[in-house]
């Protein structure tokens, strides 16, 4: 009994100690084209929860409402409009210097009755979608950097036919592209995503989606990005790491920007130490995938506290899917987080694009770095995430050949504020 008074007593000094020290948030070590976001829920509105946004205002620099940009919230009767929390989100964001995405202009859930059940003809429908659209884009035209506008709209099913959602039944195939026409013309300077679910790794869905996205571009269609939602079940293993970076991969390379939008990992019940640490490694697993690849903009959890998390009601037997407990204390995921972003070198602000030749550079096996490095005609050099130089083609002899797996900066001399990261795997 003595030895767990002591054992309680240490655990409490630790917790003030961590807590304390936690003074400066992950977004303060971020790199300056990532942010760390997370979905605003119903627990921010309610106000009664100062740690809520203290914690929020602290750790993220990028805010999501997890409800309240639907139609259900907006637009709750036809024409009758509700911008008072997104009117808050506005605030909020704007106060605390977050970057807002928007989330979400069409979607098969979160529909108001009076749309669900209108029996509305096509052309009715194309109406309703680009009034919505609209209005609400232009109410915050400049405050949102990115948005949701299609969400979900493919089946699970492997041939990648569209989901038969009031939007497919009604207008047809092509309300995705009416929707991202309106959302372009409402916005032109919005970042306009496409956000989906069993999309992030390598999987018939994927490549159906990818398919589909790039044939809405073929049309023109401004689709900018995609979001790769992020709800995962505990213990990422490496096969499936390497299908996630490999997909990212070749998103990226497609031309995508991409953000992991929704990101949880749930651990089935019961929660143990063991787990929390297995959920730390995979969240630090996935930080270090979108860290390497400079097509990610953004790294967004679905919630921050397991106060407030949709997991425990829609997953039964699943719980404790974020970084944070229900006190607010640090999980061992959010340690994990911290971790990662503490080995990163920060390069000097200012960073400025480089060749597109260079962005190539990234998730390479150490023979494709090695030859594209030795492809490389301007002075550079490669430093680690200790900002240690560990190989430069002005140093003879060049041990390229000892390059090892890992994530590296590469740096073209004369633009040492451009670099990109080198994911040797
Ligand atoms: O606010 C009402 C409350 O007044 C009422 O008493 C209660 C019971 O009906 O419902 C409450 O609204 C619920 C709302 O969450 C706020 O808690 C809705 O019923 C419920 O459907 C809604 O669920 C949300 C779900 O999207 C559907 O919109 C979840 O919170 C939200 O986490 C989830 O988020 C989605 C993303 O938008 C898209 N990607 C998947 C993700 C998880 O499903």
């Amino acid at each position: 009994m003595h030895t767990n008074k002591i054992w309680l007593l240490f655990l409490g000094i630790f917790f003030i100690a961590t807590s304390m020290s936690y003074a400066q948030g992950l977004k303060d070590l971020m790199p300056e084209r990532l942010t760390i976001g997370a979905a605003l829920g119903a627990a921010y509105y309610a106000g009664n929860d100062t740690l809520y946004r203290q914690v929020l205002a602290r750790e993220f620099n990028e805010v999501v409402a997890e409800n309240e940009l639907k139609w259900y919230q907006l637009q709750p009767l036809p024409g009758v409009w509700d911008f008072s929390k997104a009117d808050s989100l506005v605030a909020f964001a704007g106060r605390n210097g977050m970057r807002l995405h928007g989330h979400v202009l069409v979607w098969h859930q979160g529909l108001p009755n009076w749309l669900q059940q209108g029996n509305f003809t096509r052309s009715q429908m194309l109406g309703l979608l680009k009034t919505h659209i609209d209005t609400v884009l232009k109410r915050y035209r400049g405050s949102f950097a990115s948005f949701d506008v299609v969400n979900e709209a493919f089946d699970d099913q492997p041939n990648g036919s569209y989901r038969r959602s009031i939007w497919f039944n009604t207008i047809g195939r092509d309300y995705l592209d009416s929707a991202f026409v309106y959302a372009h013309r409402a916005d032109p300077s919005l970042k306009l995503y496409y956000n989906d679910y069993n999309i992030e790794w390598i999987n018939a869905k994927s490549d159906s989606v990818r398919l589909r996205l790039n044939q809405m571009r073929q049309r023109g269609v401004p689709v900018h990005g995609v979001g790769f939602q992020g709800h995962f079940i505990l213990n990422l293993n490496n096969g499936f790491l390497n299908s996630l970076r490999q997909n990212l991969n070749r998103f990226a390379q497609a031309g995508y920007e991409i953000r992991y939008s929704e990101v949880d990992i749930r651990i089935p019940a019961p929660t143990t130490q063991a787990k929390l640490l297995t959920q730390g490694r995979d969240y630090s697993n996935l930080l270090r995938i979108s860290l390497a690849n400079n097509a990610v903009k953004s790294f967004t959890l679905w919630g921050f506290t397991d106060r407030y998390s949709w997991i425990p009601g829609f997953f039964s037997g699943f719980d404790d899917a974020l970084i944070f407990d229900r006190n607010y204390q640090p999980k061992p995921a959010y340690d994990s987080l911290r971790a990662v972003l503490q080995t990163i070198t920060h390069l000097p602000t200012g960073q400025h694009e480089l060749s597109s030749a260079t962005k190539k550079a990234i998730g390479l096996t150490p023979l494709q770095a090695k030859t594209w490095l030795s492809q490389q005609t301007k002075p550079w050099r490669l430093v680690n995430l200790q900002g240690k130089t560990i190989v430069s083609n002005q140093k003879t002899p060049n041990p390229i050949e000892t390059l090892k797996p890992g994530l590296y900066w590469f740096i073209e001399e004369g633009r040492e504020g451009g670099a990109v990261r080198l994911l040797v795997e």
